[in-house]
């Protein structure tokens, strides 16, 4: 998953880097709890493969006098946890990444922290790896902590697993502990559905059955840990996926060259196949191959290269180039698994922004269908997710993606989720499926548009959308304002918070989700009345910009016209209209806005009225005047200070 990588500092570099072996890399995770002893046990490969130098084993030495947990001798995890805070804390608190070769194999370690807090951390690693090494301890057995590093490791698409009981020399080696260990793990494993488990009774410490087989446990007829990680053959998985190349930009340099550069992301390509555009189904054939080194007879997944096609198709940035007789799912709906790795909740109903290939566009959450119990595998049921939840949802693109399922295909069955508001990475997320539901909807064509409605009425449609606290006299002015334009013979609708919330959204509480919901659902109702050719008035607290901003593109240009009813707090709660702010401060209302719950305020609104106590009818003259100027409604008549209709 490659782009789970931007969320992390320490991007899994190329494993070109080391010499040719006889098999391809191979790309590991190792995972357990604090003192599993990870660390040790990469340290002690390392050691033993000599692949330490003389000069580090001097400072090993050093710090293990100085740090070390594990008295006078070398304490191999050292070598291993190099960052000093991890050090003073003796937890592991980031990926680090390890490049080791022997004879025959060149891997690259993932070591990753195994706190509950980190298990974003853990993900990202194990969405570039091949293989997982669990570590149990033998004394222990199963934790909790080790089912949810399976489930995770499933979960982003690792099929072959080496349960690693550490320690087994604390326990006498002994083999019946060692077998019941196998026996839970595997029930636990049964529906996670990797293709290998090697379990391996080791200990890290002393190097039973690390490096060579040990003469301890005469009982295990299974392999030492680094034959088997020499051995495994991982690429069978990978090779014999479709060609899938997404689009990152068109390179047009002068009239007579037109190519497509980008990475390959799964499959093969060479000058004469045939491909299609993924999205319009327009098919071609591959010219050239151009890279800066020359032309290629042939590239494959993860080369970075410029099509030429033999015709001249309409492609931009996100296509995606694929086989044509293997085409991947195109969809604006679907079903995923989405790791949250923001300490900002998941709020279904809100705009993200999803970055799948080359292609970045705005999506929400229709559905959170539960939060994953990771320790057991059990469904919980679930409004959000938090940090480093797990919840399997169903998501909703504004434009459609093309996409193969995770399983299938890691490279285009992976995304990520952006929050709109800090860029920062939301979630990782995995595709399950497409919905089906999306592909048999279709939208209908109206033969009166949006335009012809408002003619007919003699005006233009807009939303006014008044946000404010509690109390700050929204209601109040939008009343006043559409007595107004209903006297002046404007068509009108009011959609007024209380009052929806009494119909539509009467299911519908305060918690930060459900506003979201509130607002969404209002917005989808505002489109409908503009679409009717009406003004509509909508008087809603709508604490969040993001929600605000959503309804925004949900309308047409200049259709939205936001209204800041900027009263301060503290005279809302001196008015308390409704005696609810008393409430809220003593506790008995909860997620009240302004005391428990943030209000946002509107950073560019067209309008602000009620400051500097500007009074109700003020603001409504304000507003009126301004839709006079911006051309919704004629110039009304002055009607001085009566307001009634
Ligand atoms: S919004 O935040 O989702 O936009 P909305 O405008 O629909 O809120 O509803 C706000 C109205 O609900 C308030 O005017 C108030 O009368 C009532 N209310 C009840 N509980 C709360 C609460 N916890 N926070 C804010 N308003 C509340």
């Amino acid at each position: 998953m490659l782009e789970l990588v931007q969320a992390e500092s320490n991007a899994a570099p190329s494993p070109d880097a080391s010499p040719a072996p006889a098999l391809p890399t191979l790309r590991l995770i190792t995972c357990g709890s604090v003192d599993d002893g990870k660390s040790t046990l990469i340290g002690r490969l390392l050691f033993e493969q000599s692949l330490i130098f003389d000069d580090q084993l001097a400072a090993l030495e050093r710090d293990s006098r100085r740090h070390g947990t594990d008295g006078d001798n070398i304490d191999f995890a050292l070598l291993v946890d190099g960052l000093e805070a991890e050090r003073e804390q003796g937890i592991t608190i980031d990926v680090a990444y390890r490049y080791v070769s022997t004879k025959r194999r060149s891997f690259i370690i993932a070591d990753t922290p195994g706190h509950e807090q980190y298990t974003r951390n853990m993900a990202t690693a194990a969405s570039n790896a091949d293989l997982a090494i669990l570590l149990v301890d033998a004394r222990k057995g199963l934790l909790t902590q080790t089912c949810r590093h399976a489930a995770i490791v499933s979960l982003t698409g690792i099929r072959h697993v080496v349960l690693a009981v550490n320690k087994i020399d604390l326990t006498g080696f002994d083999a019946a502990g060692f077998d019941k260990i196998v026996a839970d793990f595997k029930v636990f494993a049964e529906p996670l559905g990797f293709k290998t488990i090697v379990p391996i009774p080791i200990s890290a410490r002393h190097g039973d059955n690390v490096s060579e087989k040990s003469a301890n446990t005469p009982w295990h007829h299974g392999p030492a840990l680094l034959a088997h990680l020499e051995a495994i053959d991982v690429e069978e998985d990978k090779s014999g996926q479709p060609f899938r190349f997404a689009v990152q930009w068109v390179n047009r340099p002068h009239l007579d060259f037109r190519g497509f550069s980008g990475e390959i992301a799964s499959g093969t390509i060479r000058p004469g196949d045939e491909i299609v555009v993924a999205g319009s189904g327009r098919a071609s054939r591959v010219e050239r191959i151009v890279t800066a080194d020359g032309d290629l007879d042939c590239a494959a997944a993860g080369d970075a290269v410029t099509l030429t096609l033999a015709d001249e198709l309409d492609i931009a940035r996100g296509d995606v180039l694929c086989d044509p007789k293997r085409r991947p799912e195109v969809s604006d709906q679907f079903a995923a698994h989405l790791i949250w790795m923001s300490d900002d909740k998941l709020l279904p109903g809100r705009s993200y922004l999803l970055k799948a290939g080359a292609r970045t566009v705005p999506v929400t959450i229709t559905e959170l269908k539960h939060r994953l119990d990771v320790n057991t595998l059990g469904e919980l049921p679930a409004r959000t997710l938090s940090l480093n939840e797990v919840g399997v949802c169903n998501l909703a693109t504004t434009t459609p993606i093309a996409f193969d399922p995770y399983k299938e295909n890691h490279a285009t069955g992976a995304f990520i989720l952006i929050d709109r508001a800090t860029n920062a990475t939301a979630a990782a997320g995995l595709i399950s499926f497409g919905l089906r539901r999306a592909t048999n909807i279709h939208r209908q064509g109206l033969n009166i548009a949006k335009l012809d409605r408002a003619r007919l009425k003699n005006q233009r449609p807009a939303a006014l959308w008044f946000t404010g606290l509690s109390g700050s006299g929204k209601s109040t002015i939008a009343n006043l304002v559409e007595s107004r334009l209903y006297a002046h013979g404007v068509h009108t609708i009011m959609l007024d918070g209380d009052n929806v919330r009494h119909g539509l959204n009467k299911d519908l509480g305060f918690t930060e989700v459900d506003r979201v919901e509130n607002i969404r659902r209002v917005g989808e109702v505002a489109k409908l009345m503009t679409e009717a050719g009406l003004i509509v008035l909508c008087s809603f607290i709508s604490p969040f910009r993001a929600e605000r901003r959503l309804v925004r593109e949900l309308l047409d240009q200049d259709e939205f016209i936001e209204i800041f009813v900027d009263t301060p707090i503290a005279e809302c709660i001196a008015r308390d209209p409704k005696g609810l702010y008393k409430k809220a401060i003593a506790g008995e209302i909860k997620n009240f806005t302004g005391i428990d719950q943030t209000y946002e305020s509107p950073e560019d609104p067209e309008i602000i009225v009620a400051r500097d106590g500007q009074t109700a009818e003020q603001a409504a003259a304000k507003i009126v005047a301004a839709l006079v100027e911006r051309g919704f409604i004629d110039k009304i008549d002055d009607l001085g200070d009566d307001w009634s209709i």
